[in-house]
């Protein structure tokens, strides 16, 4: 079999087998195949697609090109959460506590930031001495013992997409539905859980711009999920503004603690009660949706969840009194507040110009090696729909450098407009595809 061949047979828009994708993948990941004929298909798929078959064939073939984590020794129905990638998705950090509080473990392996995206990972380590990296012994041994951890992808697990997604990363073909299917799903299934739920986000913000492609992505992964015997199921959402009120690492894990404190922005607080509703519908034991609410409406505002949270930042060595007092996450150098020069009503937050901006203050990353600075963010005063005032605060800059912040706010300028025009609030749930 020839690299050349198979690259050639996709330009011209035909279905791979699936020997040819098992010898693409290994060749890819032995390094036999070099990134030049691997780039050179990668976009003969982004142009020409890949039928339901090929993405099935590719999804396990990338699940099974490295180590499968094996949770059986863990009792209970194990629960996994993954997000398409967003901006201010700070969702996991409230998700995976709230429903290891009600005794479904929790075992989570998360990413960091990449692209304009944020990445959980990144966020918890801003948390002073939490410890994102562990054996998977160390790993199963604490979900076993308190029903959580949120930990980062170990080297050998999936490492086909270690591989492609980098190289997705840098030729613009991060955006092709049966490569992000074959992603996300590869990585649920090596992770081991019973239980998968997707958050496929939607907007300027999201690598998904339309929904019409969200439901056709989260259709694939939904059937992809169910061929290998998982329960799971998919929540569309809006991903045009950013979620809640802060962008930035540190300033996430606030406001995610401020939700696990029963307060937090409605938007992210609705997301999580749906996303919940759904885990709980999938798992059976509830009678029906308004008992599953109650249930985690109550875990969220009696402090069940936060205590969840807390001991897992205790387990996996992190500074529980940032829980009380959260100065040391609000520690950039220079905090700026702005306002608004006009009355009106908020029109828009492109949320992809808003990651831009927090970028410009060295939040995110452009390649995976660079340095980020955990503290440096922003929080937003409004959200789309919301009347501003003349000289009402509209964002506070989190910033450590002058020069930085200065690019920051020029970009920012550009995602917010106020106008005389008044918007209905952005519902966040698009839709659920089981
Ligand atoms: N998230 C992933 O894990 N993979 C993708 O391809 C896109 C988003």
């Amino acid at each position: 079999m020839r690299m050349v061949d198979i690259i050639i047979k996709k330009r011209n828009g035909e279905a791979l087998s699936e020997e040819e994708i098992s010898f693409i993948v290994d060749g890819y990941v032995k390094g036999d195949i070099p990134d030049y004929q691997m780039s050179a298909l990668l976009m003969a798929i982004y142009f020409r697609g890949m039928n339901l078959e090929e993405t099935i064939n590719l999804t396990r073939k990338m699940a099974y090109s490295g180590k499968v984590l094996d949770l059986s020794g863990i009792p209970g129905i194990k629960v996994d959460k993954h997000s398409t990638g967003g901006v201010g998705d700070k969702t996991t950090l409230v998700f995976a506590p709230l429903i290891a509080s009600m005794g479904y473990p929790v075992a989570k392996m998360s990413g960091r930031s990449l692209g304009h995206t944020g990445g959980t990972i990144d966020k918890l380590e801003s948390i002073p001495g939490f410890k994102t990296s562990m054996k998977d012994e160390e790993f199963i041994k604490q979900v076993k013992e308190i029903g959580i951890a949120i930990v980062g992808q170990t080297e050998d697990l999936v490492p086909a997409d270690k591989k492609i997604y980098a190289l997705r990363d840098v030729t613009g073909t991060v955006d092709s539905i049966p490569l992000i299917a074959s992603s996300v799903m590869s990585k649920k299934i090596a992770s081991g859980s019973d239980v998968i739920i997707l958050d496929v986000k939607v907007g300027k913000g999201a690598f998904i711009k339309d929904i019409n492609s969200a439901r056709e992505l989260a259709k694939i992964m939904v059937g992809i999920g169910k061929g290998f015997g998982k329960r799971i199921v998919a929540v569309l959402s809006q991903m045009d503004q950013p979620l809640g009120f802060a962008v930035g690492n540190s300033l996430e894990i606030v406001e995610a603690i401020e939700t696990l404190k029963g307060g937090g922005p409605k938007d992210l607080k609705e997301l999580i009660v749906t996303l919940g509703v759904e885990t709980l519908k999938l798992i059976g034991d509830y009678k029906n949706e308004d008992e599953a609410k109650d249930k985690i409406l109550e875990h969220l505002n009696s402090g069940k969840a936060l205590l969840k949270f807390r001991e897992m930042v205790k387990a996996q060595g992190g500074d529980v009194k940032i829980i009380d007092d959260y100065s040391p996450l609000l520690n950039a150098k220079v905090q700026k507040e702005i306002y608004s020069l006009e009355g009106g009503y908020v029109e828009d937050i492109d949320a992809h110009k808003v990651a831009l901006s927090v970028m410009a203050l060295g939040a995110g990353r452009d390649k995976k090696e660079d340095k980020i600075d955990l503290s440096v963010g922003i929080r937003l005063y409004k959200k789309v729909g919301d009347k501003i005032e003349k000289n009402e605060p509209i964002v506070t800059f989190y910033a450590n450098e002058v020069e930085r912040l200065k690019k920051a706010q020029e970009i920012f300028k550009e995602a917010i407009k106020i106008g005389n025009k008044k918007k209905d609030p952005l519902p966040i749930v698009l839709d659920i595809i089981s």
